[in-house]
């Protein structure tokens, strides 16, 4: 079920241009607290020769993990970060721990950084990381698409919008760019079946987009503007722009879509002259 709505959206959704990347940030947070808990043991624990019996090794150890996980929660939240950041600050000392307590392979950390690099490939850089649009947005995309549109899911995930929409759409085609390696290499086998989709292992940046009538956008709020320049600089009569979430700031969107779903998932269309 949907219900239009012709609310402005929130501007706010944008950061400070002032403001550090929310991975630098989160990267600093990190080490200064750890900076400050090499210090407090050169400067307070060294001087003592505390007896084993009283400070056993894994004891220190988990004392400082405790100490630097507070530390960090503190600093994550004096410099202002996003509520939920406290909890990752607090628990990634724990976690590492954890890990480091249960002698786990050196090979599994590698393992896991390289799954994260090839699912999270563009993330540091342009803040998309990967989340997809759930079923119901689907079929309401569905409803929105002319007949014998071309459409472009920039950003494509899994392939699931295109998968879907290709299934209730068959008068349709449809593109998906998609740069990160392991959900570009995973969407192309998955929609191997569909003969109406075609996958670009490529970046929405870099590519003209005119031959399409109507753009999907899951982003995040850091590439919509550059987006809307782009298509400005394209010029395409009669282009539509989809953006799940995210608004173009400062441009009027010609409808606002309210899905009933349990995120309350809000589409923004933009024409685009
Ligand atoms: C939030 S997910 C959305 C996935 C899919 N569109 C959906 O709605 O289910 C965004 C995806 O865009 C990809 N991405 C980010 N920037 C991109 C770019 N410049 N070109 C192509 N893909 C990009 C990311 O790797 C990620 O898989």
């Amino acid at each position: 079920m949907v219900k239009k709505s012709t609310v402005t959206p929130d501007e706010k959704q944008l950061d400070s241009p002032l403001t550090l990347p929310k991975t630098t940030r989160s990267l600093l947070i990190q080490a200064i607290a750890i900076q400050l808990v090499s210090a407090a043991i050169v400067w307070l624990c060294l001087p003592f020769a505390l007896p084993d019996t009283v400070f056993t090794l894994p004891a220190i150890l988990a004392g400082l993990t405790l100490l630097h996980a507070l530390l960090a929660g503190l600093l994550s939240w004096l410099w202002a970060s996003p509520q939920w950041w406290h909890l990752i600050h607090t628990l990634v000392p724990i976690c590492l721990y954890a890990a480091y307590q249960a002698h786990l392979p050196g090979w599994l950390y590698l393992l896991l950084f390289l799954i994260t690099l090839l699912l999270y490939w563009n993330t540091a850089r342009n803040r998309v990381p990967l989340y997809l649009s759930n079923i119901a947005t689907c079929d309401e995309l569905a409803k929105l698409l002319p007949q014998g549109a071309h459409f472009a899911d920039l950003g494509s995930g899994t392939g699931r919008v295109l998968k879907h929409l290709a299934k209730l759409r068959p008068d349709c085609q449809f593109s998906g760019f998609e740069t990160a390696p392991l959900t570009y290499f995973y969407s192309r086998w998955s929609c191997r079946m569909y003969p109406n989709i075609v996958m670009h292992r490529e970046s929405f940046e870099r590519r003209t987009l005119h031959e399409f009538n109507v753009l999907y956008a899951f982003l995040s709020p850091q590439p919509m503007p550059s987006l809307w320049q782009k298509l400005q600089t394209e010029k395409k009569a009669a282009q539509l722009l989809i953006s799940n979430s995210f608004i173009v700031p400062g441009v009027k969107p010609r409808k606002v879509c309210k899905i009933a779903d349990r995120r309350q998932t809000t589409l923004y269309l933009y024409d685009v002259k």
